[in-house]
Protein backbone atom coordinates (compact mmCIF):
# COMPACT_ATOMS: atom_id res chain seq x y z
CA UNK A 1 0.00 0.00 0.00
CA UNK A 2 2.72 2.32 -0.80
CA UNK A 3 0.55 4.92 -3.20
CA UNK A 4 -0.89 7.82 -1.79
CA UNK A 5 -3.91 8.79 -3.43
CA UNK A 6 -5.50 12.47 -2.49
CA UNK A 7 -9.19 12.63 -2.48
CA UNK A 8 -11.99 15.13 -2.85
CA UNK A 9 -15.58 16.21 -3.72
CA UNK A 10 -18.06 19.29 -3.63
CA UNK A 11 -21.38 18.66 -2.29
CA UNK A 12 -22.06 16.97 -5.89
CA UNK A 13 -19.87 14.12 -5.22
CA UNK A 14 -19.58 13.94 -1.61
CA UNK A 15 -22.10 10.48 -1.66
CA UNK A 16 -19.91 9.13 -4.38
CA UNK A 17 -16.69 10.25 -2.33
CA UNK A 18 -17.87 8.60 0.81
CA UNK A 19 -18.66 5.17 -0.62
CA UNK A 20 -15.86 5.19 -2.58
CA UNK A 21 -13.37 6.51 0.03
CA UNK A 22 -13.61 3.07 2.34
CA UNK A 23 -13.23 0.91 -0.54
CA UNK A 24 -9.63 3.11 -1.05
CA UNK A 25 -8.54 3.33 1.95
CA UNK A 26 -8.65 -1.19 1.95
CA UNK A 27 -5.99 -0.67 -0.83
CA UNK A 28 -4.48 2.54 -0.79
CA UNK A 29 -2.93 5.59 1.64
CA UNK A 30 -6.09 8.17 0.73
CA UNK A 31 -5.95 11.85 2.26
CA UNK A 32 -9.20 12.71 2.16
CA UNK A 33 -9.47 16.49 1.71
CA UNK A 34 -13.51 17.21 1.76
CA UNK A 35 -15.86 17.84 1.88
CA UNK A 36 -17.32 16.25 4.65
CA UNK A 37 -20.72 17.41 5.33
CA UNK A 38 -23.54 18.06 2.60
CA UNK A 39 -23.49 22.28 2.22
CA UNK A 40 -25.18 22.78 -1.36
CA UNK A 41 -23.15 26.36 -1.07
CA UNK A 42 -20.11 24.82 -0.78
CA UNK A 43 -18.15 25.37 -4.51
CA UNK A 44 -15.98 22.73 -6.36
CA UNK A 45 -12.61 24.94 -7.29
CA UNK A 46 -12.00 24.72 -3.19
CA UNK A 47 -12.09 21.11 -3.04
CA UNK A 48 -10.41 20.73 -6.87
CA UNK A 49 -7.64 22.88 -5.29
CA UNK A 50 -6.59 20.86 -2.38
CA UNK A 51 -6.33 18.10 -4.02
CA UNK A 52 -4.33 19.76 -6.68
CA UNK A 53 -2.46 20.59 -4.39
CA UNK A 54 -1.90 17.70 -2.23
CA UNK A 55 -0.51 16.38 -5.91
CA UNK A 56 1.74 18.80 -7.10
CA UNK A 57 3.27 19.26 -3.30
CA UNK A 58 3.93 15.28 -2.77
CA UNK A 59 1.63 15.00 -0.31
CA UNK A 60 0.07 12.51 -2.68
CA UNK A 61 1.18 10.64 -5.79
CA UNK A 62 -2.20 10.49 -7.53
CA UNK A 63 -5.70 12.72 -6.76
CA UNK A 64 -9.39 11.83 -7.42
CA UNK A 65 -12.26 14.98 -7.27
CA UNK A 66 -15.58 14.42 -7.85
CA UNK A 67 -18.46 16.99 -8.53
CA UNK A 68 -21.60 16.43 -10.25
CA UNK A 69 -20.10 16.09 -13.90
CA UNK A 70 -16.60 16.17 -12.95
CA UNK A 71 -16.16 19.06 -15.13
CA UNK A 72 -15.65 21.63 -12.62
CA UNK A 73 -13.28 19.75 -10.79
CA UNK A 74 -11.13 19.12 -14.30
CA UNK A 75 -11.39 22.78 -15.14
CA UNK A 76 -10.30 23.93 -11.64
CA UNK A 77 -7.11 21.09 -11.18
CA UNK A 78 -5.72 22.02 -14.19
CA UNK A 79 -5.06 25.62 -13.09
CA UNK A 80 -2.74 24.25 -10.90
CA UNK A 81 0.45 24.23 -12.40
CA UNK A 82 2.15 20.44 -12.79
CA UNK A 83 -1.71 18.84 -12.42
CA UNK A 84 -2.67 16.74 -15.56
CA UNK A 85 -6.55 16.42 -14.48
CA UNK A 86 -8.90 14.29 -17.19
CA UNK A 87 -12.57 13.60 -16.76
CA UNK A 88 -12.98 9.71 -17.65
CA UNK A 89 -16.10 7.88 -17.66
CA UNK A 90 -14.50 5.37 -19.90
CA UNK A 91 -11.14 2.37 -18.16
CA UNK A 92 -9.32 2.58 -21.28
CA UNK A 93 -9.01 6.60 -20.68
CA UNK A 94 -8.39 6.15 -17.34
CA UNK A 95 -5.61 4.15 -18.04
CA UNK A 96 -4.11 5.39 -21.58
CA UNK A 97 -4.48 8.90 -19.96
CA UNK A 98 -1.90 7.91 -17.67
CA UNK A 99 0.48 5.85 -19.83
CA UNK A 100 0.44 8.45 -22.31
CA UNK A 101 -0.44 12.05 -21.05
CA UNK A 102 0.86 11.07 -17.60
CA UNK A 103 -2.40 12.26 -16.20
CA UNK A 104 -2.28 12.43 -12.20
CA UNK A 105 -5.41 13.40 -11.41
CA UNK A 106 -9.06 11.75 -12.12
CA UNK A 107 -11.89 13.54 -12.19
CA UNK A 108 -15.27 12.56 -11.81
CA UNK A 109 -19.09 13.03 -11.85
CA UNK A 110 -21.27 11.43 -9.34
CA UNK A 111 -24.21 12.28 -11.61
CA UNK A 112 -22.91 10.34 -14.27
CA UNK A 113 -20.89 7.18 -12.80
CA UNK A 114 -22.29 4.61 -10.45
CA UNK A 115 -20.14 3.09 -7.53
CA UNK A 116 -19.12 0.06 -9.33
CA UNK A 117 -17.39 1.98 -12.28
CA UNK A 118 -15.93 3.87 -10.21
CA UNK A 119 -13.86 2.13 -8.60
CA UNK A 120 -13.17 0.44 -11.67
CA UNK A 121 -11.97 3.94 -12.97
CA UNK A 122 -10.32 4.53 -10.25
CA UNK A 123 -8.22 1.38 -10.09
CA UNK A 124 -7.38 1.10 -13.16
CA UNK A 125 -6.24 5.17 -13.01
CA UNK A 126 -4.45 4.19 -9.80
CA UNK A 127 -2.57 0.74 -11.52
CA UNK A 128 -1.34 2.78 -14.72
CA UNK A 129 2.04 4.21 -14.98
CA UNK A 130 3.51 6.79 -17.46
CA UNK A 131 5.30 4.65 -20.15
CA UNK A 132 8.22 6.67 -20.84
CA UNK A 133 8.28 5.86 -24.57
CA UNK A 134 9.94 8.42 -26.40
CA UNK A 135 6.90 9.65 -28.25
CA UNK A 136 4.61 9.88 -25.39
CA UNK A 137 7.68 11.79 -23.21
CA UNK A 138 8.14 14.06 -26.77
CA UNK A 139 4.87 15.29 -26.31
CA UNK A 140 4.26 15.80 -22.41
CA UNK A 141 7.29 17.64 -23.14
CA UNK A 142 5.40 20.07 -25.69
CA UNK A 143 2.34 20.19 -23.00
CA UNK A 144 4.83 21.25 -19.95
CA UNK A 145 6.66 23.89 -22.68
CA UNK A 146 3.11 25.63 -22.67
CA UNK A 147 2.71 25.59 -19.70
CA UNK A 148 5.90 27.28 -19.23
CA UNK A 149 5.36 29.70 -21.90
CA UNK A 150 1.60 30.60 -20.27
CA UNK A 151 3.26 31.73 -17.29
CA UNK A 152 5.73 33.23 -19.00
CA UNK A 153 2.89 35.15 -20.60
CA UNK A 154 4.85 35.09 -23.65
CA UNK A 155 4.95 32.49 -26.71
CA UNK A 156 9.07 32.27 -26.51
CA UNK A 157 10.48 29.35 -24.89
C1 LIG B 1 -22.80 21.60 -8.34
O1 LIG B 1 -24.16 21.74 -8.43
C2 LIG B 1 -22.21 21.26 -9.69
O2 LIG B 1 -22.29 22.37 -10.53
C3 LIG B 1 -20.78 20.80 -9.53
O3 LIG B 1 -20.73 19.71 -8.68
C4 LIG B 1 -20.10 20.31 -10.80
O4 LIG B 1 -20.92 19.46 -11.52
C5 LIG B 1 -19.50 21.33 -11.66
O5 LIG B 1 -18.93 21.02 -12.71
Amino acid sequence: MSLTVALGADHGGLLLKDELSPWLQQRYNVVDLGTRTLDPYDDYPDYAEAVARAVTSGEAQRGIIICGSGVGACIAANKVVGVRACLCHDTYSAHQGVEHDDMNVLCLGARVVGLELAKELATTFLNAGFSGEERHQRRLNKVLSIERRSLQGGRGE
